[in-house]
């Protein structure tokens, strides 16, 4: 295994074909049927990400004059009776849903994710922390970004490195080199690349009364995830609750504080200017992302809330995961440890995925499902092999019946081929 080719190299293609949708989905396994009877494509995009129709349809009809104001959420005033309203819904439904205790503080920062991987070490390794470390668990390419962002501003002590930076397990936490003096320490809930998933993070490794971090952008609202816990969690909107361009964030309300802020920083990293300014809006908001999220947090509540989402991210990632263990090593999953399994996103290879052979298989199964069925984003990183791999994505909103479809063309597809190996 070569060990330049790890986990942070990238495809360089674009997903998806040039032939239109209309002329691709009268074939079979190209599209589903949504609730309103329409087409809609086979999306395994990561980010963006599938939201509920019934939303979608809900967003649609009340965009022009949305909630009755005569304008709509796009042309709105962030400092307007209508978008407070707005504001105050998305954040009440957020907070029921996740069951957020009154010690954390919500806020939809701008800048995605990747804004709060700066804001988390300048608004922590700063002040009485000046000089501490940070300590970030390793496990994939997203703990690798927020490592790189944090060291531009302090030392960041990495725990559990892979070498090969493959990151297909963690080790537990009794193996963990943690700093016990860092300033805080920093996970990765969900790692999108390889397919690991940390549900069930090993408290016993933080040390007592040290502020636990985690990015928790693709798995956040999927598990019921102990937020007493934790004293920062944020997540990308694009996956789970909304379109792309903000970041929910959940902090513990005594860390936002001027006592560990590092002296200079970016504004939009300054989370206690955020939460100074009057409704904690600083700046103009992506308007938009923070109303559809309200209506997708207000569909989860009805449709029966975390429980409902954990029972369908499980039943939904075992229509892949039973066909590829039973599949006699046709296909063949990264992680194989079922705690770190993730039920976000299935990544796989055809056998070896290296051989001559085997790449000629996974080559076929991508064309025809990209070129040939349409299908959006099964394209994946190398993984160490030196050759694309496949991944099917399934955040909250992936329905059902698109997994369903994905598993019948694996099905066939090994019937077709399981005697080339
Ligand atoms: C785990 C994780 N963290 C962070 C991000 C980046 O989020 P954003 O694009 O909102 O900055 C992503 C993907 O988009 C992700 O999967």
């Amino acid at each position: 295994m070569s060990t330049n080719l790890h986990a942070a190299n990238a495809p360089s293609h674009v997903a998806g074909t040039k032939t239109p949708f209309s002329k691709l989905n009268s074939k079979p396994l190209s599209h589903i049927v949504g609730p309103d009877g329409s087409k809609r494509a086979i999306n395994l995009c990561a980010g963006q990400a599938a939201l509920p129709q019934e939303v979608l349809e809900r967003a649609a009809r009340e965009f022009v004059n949305t909630d009755g104001s005569g304008t709509s959420v796009c042309e709105m005033g962030y400092r307007t009776q209508p978008f407070h309203r707005i504001m105050e819904r998305a954040e009440s439904s957020f907070r029921k849903l996740l069951n957020i205790p009154d010690t954390h503080e919500v806020h939809f920062f701008n800048g995605g994710a990747t804004l709060q991987f700066a804001a988390i070490p300048l608004n922590l390794m700063g002040g009485e922390n000046e000089g501490k470390c940070a300590n970030y668990l390793m496990s994939g390419h997203w703990s690798e970004k927020a490592r790189n962002e944090a060291s531009q501003f302090g030392e960041v002590n990495e725990v559990a490195k892979d070498p090969a930076g493959l990151y297909f397990s963690v080790p537990p936490a009794s193996e963990w080199n943690t700093d016990k003096d860092a300033a805080y320490f920093h996970y990765t809930s969900a790692d999108t690349r390889q397919g690991l998933e940390i549900r069930d993070f090993d408290f016993e490794g933080l040390p007592e009364g040290m502020p636990l971090c985690c990015d928790a952008s693709a798995n956040l609202g999927t598990f019921p995830m102990d937020i007493a816990k934790h004293d920062v969690i944020y997540s990308a909107s694009h996956k789970n609750f909304s379109a792309s361009g903000i970041c929910y964030a959940i902090i513990r309300k005594d860390l936002i504080s001027r006592k560990n802020q590092m002296k200079a920083m970016p504004t939009m990293c300054n989370w206690v200017k955020f939460q100074e300014a009057p409704n904690k809006i600083y700046n103009v908001p992506v308007l938009t992302s923070v109303w559809l999220g309200a209506m997708v947090c207000e569909y989860m509540i009805e449709k029966g809330g975390i429980p409902y989402y954990e029972a369908l991210a499980i039943k939904r990632s075992n229509l892949l995961y039973d066909l590829i263990d039973s599949s006699q090593g046709f296909y063949r999953t990264f992680v194989t440890d079922v705690k770190f399994r993730s039920r976000m996103q299935v990544v796989f290879t055809i056998g070896s995925g290296t051989s001559d052979s085997d790449v000629a298989l996974v080559e076929e199964f991508l064309r025809e499902a990209n070129d040939d069925l349409g299908w959006l984003d099964i394209r994946s990183h190398p993984l160490g092999l030196g050759h694309d791999v496949i991944r099917v994505t399934m955040y909250n909103h992936q329905p059902i019946e698109t997994i369903t479809v994905v598993r019948d063309y694996m099905q066939q597809f090994m019937e077709k081929h399981a005697t080339a190996m």
